[in-house]
């Protein structure tokens, strides 16, 4: 079974799904975020998995990503999946576990790399909108997509309404990747 790491920033709903899903697939070690006050990290906790956390200006950049990855070695941690976590990981921190980080992303990839993506692709007038799952590399949302999910935009949406509809294919499309992925 693949030992798999969590990097949340915030919410951690992909993790709970991630989490939910892992059967005989993956094994979720531990959860890590770069925002001790992340609510994703509670949830974590009341559920027995271990945590780390640590705010990287605290201690700097460098120490905070030496220190992250010590934990995730030692929890055993095989791979990452990277779900809602809002920090550039260094080419460095890359170049350690190349090839063993995925991340899901919230629009269809090479669209809308970064932050809004919602409100950008309904001011272009797109049609559909959705999540993709990608290998993470140096360069930030630009590695191999393993898998997409699409939905309609909808005359009049929100990004809010949008972002809950994308939220509820990344739940489903997420763990399904990772179990294919970390069994291939
Ligand atoms: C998700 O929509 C995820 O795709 C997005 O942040 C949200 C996290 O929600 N990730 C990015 O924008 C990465 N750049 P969650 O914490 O509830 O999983």
């Amino acid at each position: 079974t693949a030992k798999l790491g969590i990097l949340i920033s915030g919410r951690g709903s992909n993790m709970q799904s991630i989490v939910a899903a892992a059967g005989d697939a993956y094994e979720v070690v531990v959860v890590a975020s770069d925002r001790p006050a992340a609510p994703g990290l509670a949830w974590a906790l009341e559920h027995g998995i271990p945590t780390f956390a640590l705010a990287p200006k605290d201690v700097g950049k460098q120490a905070y990503e030496a220190a992250l990855d010590a934990a995730l070695r030692a929890a055993g941690a095989e791979y990452l999946a990277l779900a809602g976590y809002m920090r550039l990981l260094s080419d460095e921190f890359v170049a350690k576990w190349r090839d063993r980080i995925v991340n899901i992303h919230p629009s269809l990839l090479p669209k809308y790399k970064g932050l809004d993506t919602h409100a950008r692709a309904i001011a272009a007038g797109d049609a559909v909108a959705g999540c993709s799952v990608h290998v993470v590399t140096e360069e930030l949302d630009a590695g191999a997509v393993l898998a997409q999910a699409e939905v309609p935009i909808l005359p009049d949406d929100t990004k809010d309404a949008l972002a809950a509809r994308v939220l509820a294919e990344e739940h489903r499309l997420y763990p399904r990747v990772l179990a294919k992925w970390l069994n291939r």
